[in-house]
């Protein structure tokens, strides 16, 4: 079976996909698939939970819930959380998981124009938060829907008129603890951050300084997200962006302590969008970085690029040339430092030392190359690996490659030199590491007894419910520490951007995703 949607699949998110193919044996409209995610790790036992902690899991229902929706492209879903008082992960639901998860399809931009039934399709997903979460709790369980890119590809007006009624039908058939702002369009710069909370909940490193937190890089098909901690010094100095662009820095309060989150999200750098942006970038009739043999054009967001193979096939130095070209890396910069297109690159430091690369990443390195174990939730490369298996891939010819790489779908396959040489490129000549740098290619994080994947839902359940203590605690701390002076944080509460116009809605900001738009994370990862 998991060979089969590999083979099927895209080089992301060969998780989801098994998922759906397990669970959703009826996909039509509306179908609602129930499923528990987080596998347990086989003989593990909590050996650090205390008795009163053993106890208060046995309680049936009690804890802290968050039911956060994502809302996609093609299809939508719910999570819900469940944590103690020290916001530990509890067991919830019948099946012995982590997190109660469901989705329905298709998602909420098929129902352009018709707003009410957007709403509806939610129906489903929020009864089943409500099955979930005792009535007693439900007062105090934040929900909150964040929506990618597919809303925001049909326009502003019609995913606010849908946004609009998602949040009525919330407010009206919950009991949820609800405000409007917390049903919204999400920018790739916030799930950067909450991918990074989800990714340093998971590996204990929240409620320490932000040195010790780990960084993550995350490769979606339309856009490629960085986060990783800053110091409230280099924050204070971030460069201030112009006005409707995402800010570089996101402040949380996270298990008892402030963290300043670099982040950024790469529109037309993701796995598929890169690689028009590559072939747009050759500079005669044939593009380097086609496998030999391959006559064709590639197709992204409706568009098509000329992708023939030169006579003699891929050639990697070239081929690496062309995809500087595309990552821009002359632009200007006109901060301290870029990684490229003219972005800052947040400073580097500590919170970059150590390194997680996900999703596409860990599609490419485990089932592709083989260069992280396959069976294994996560292992240790380096970019030079990547470059490596590049260099190997880049002289084979579609013919030979098709036996060389047999888990790569036959579409893929001619685009294989490109893909590794661009994620080598990616990670060296843009985002400044070295090539001998230790990298951690991520899936799912061990966490107790359990394999759970970091997702931004997943961050953004456990910011939800540590802002709350915030609240309380500014009241006794007083407004210092509520100081906005990190640029994108001017409600001095949540962490999250600006809103100047709407308290209910932040204007969309303009598309981010790809043609069919992101769809969907996965391995921590998201597919077309
Ligand atoms: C793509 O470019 C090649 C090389 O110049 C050319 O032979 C081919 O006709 C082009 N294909 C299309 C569909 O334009
Ligand atoms: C590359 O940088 C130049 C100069 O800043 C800019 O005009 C151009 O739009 C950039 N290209 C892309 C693809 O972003
Ligand atoms: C808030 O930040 C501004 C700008 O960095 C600074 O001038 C001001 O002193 C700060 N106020 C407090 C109360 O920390």
């Amino acid at each position: 079976m998991a060979h089969v949607v590999v083979v099927v699949g895209i080089y992301i998110s060969a998780a989801l996909l098994l998922l759906q193919l397990l669970a959703s044996s009826s996909s039509y409209p509306g179908a609602v698939v129930d499923s528990v995610l987080g596998r347990k790790a086989a003989g593990t036992v909590d050996e650090e939970a205390a008795p009163e902690d053993d106890a208060r899991r046995r309680r049936p229902g009690a804890g802290r819930y968050a039911v956060i929706f994502d809302a996609g492209s093609t299809g939508s879903r719910v999570h819900v959380f469940r944590f103690d008082k020290k916001m530990q992960l509890l067991e919830i639901g019948d099946d012995g998981g982590i997190e109660v998860f469901a989705k329905v399809k298709p998602g909420l931009s098929s129902y352009a124009g018709h707003p009410q039934d957007a709403a509806n399709s939610l129906l489903p997903l929020l009864d089943k938060a409500k099955s979930v979460v005792p009535a007693r709790l439900m007062k105090r369980t934040p929900v909150k829907l964040g929506a990618t890119a597919g809303l925001r590809l049909i326009g502003d007006e019609q995913s606010e008129q849908i946004l609009e009624e998602v949040r009525n039908l919330v407010h009206t058939k919950s009991k949820f603890q609800y405000k409007p702002e917390w049903i919204n369009v999400i920018e790739g710069s916030q799930e950067g951050s909450y991918l990074w909370v989800a990714l340093n909940y998971l590996l204990d490193r929240l409620g320490g300084d932000y040195s010790q937190t780990a960084g993550v890089v995350d490769m979606g098909g339309g856009s490629v997200q960085m986060a990783y901690g800053i110091s409230a010094n280099a924050a204070a100095n971030a460069p201030v962006v112009p006005d409707g662009k995402d800010a570089y820095v996101t402040r949380e309060y996270l298990k008892g302590k402030d963290y300043n989150i670099y982040t950024h999200s790469y529109l037309h750098y993701g796995a598929f969008a890169s690689r028009a942006e590559i072939l747009k970038a050759k500079s005669g009739p044939f593009s380097s970085c086609m496998l030999r043999g391959f006559n064709g054009e590639y197709t992204y967001n409706g568009e098509q690029y000329n992708a023939t193979a030169a006579p003699e096939g891929a050639a990697y130095c070239k081929c690496r040339e062309e995809i500087g070209k595309a990552l821009n890396l002359t632009a200007p910069c006109e901060t301290k430092s870029c990684t490229f297109n003219g972005v800052w690159n947040g400073g580097g430091g500590a919170g970059q030392d150590n390194l997680y690369v996900a999703s596409s990443f860990y599609f490419v390195a485990a089932e592709v190359v083989g260069i992280v174990d396959s069976n294994a939730p996560s292992g240790k490369s380096t970019p030079a690996a990547f470059g490596a298996s590049a260099e190997r891939a880049c002289q084979l010819s579609v013919v030979e490659a098709t036996v060389a790489y047999p888990n790569v779908n036959g579409v893929d396959v001619p685009y294989l030199c490109m893909d590794l040489a661009y994620q080598y490129t990616l990670l060296v000549d843009g985002f400044g590491l070295e090539a001998t740098k230790e990298i951690t290619v991520v899936d799912k994080v061990k966490h107790g007894e359990y394999y759970v994947q970091a997702s931004w839902p997943l961050g953004t359940a456990i910011e939800a419910l540590s802002t709350r203590k915030w609240r309380q605690d500014s009241r006794v701390v007083g407004l210092s520490k509520l100081n906005a002076s990190v640029s994108g944080r001017s409600d001095g509460v949540t962490g999250r951007r600006a809103r100047p116009h709407d308290a209910h809605a932040s204007p969309p900001q303009g598309p981010r995703g790809g043609s069919e738009g992101r769809t969907r994370r996965v391995l921590g990862a998201r597919a077309q």
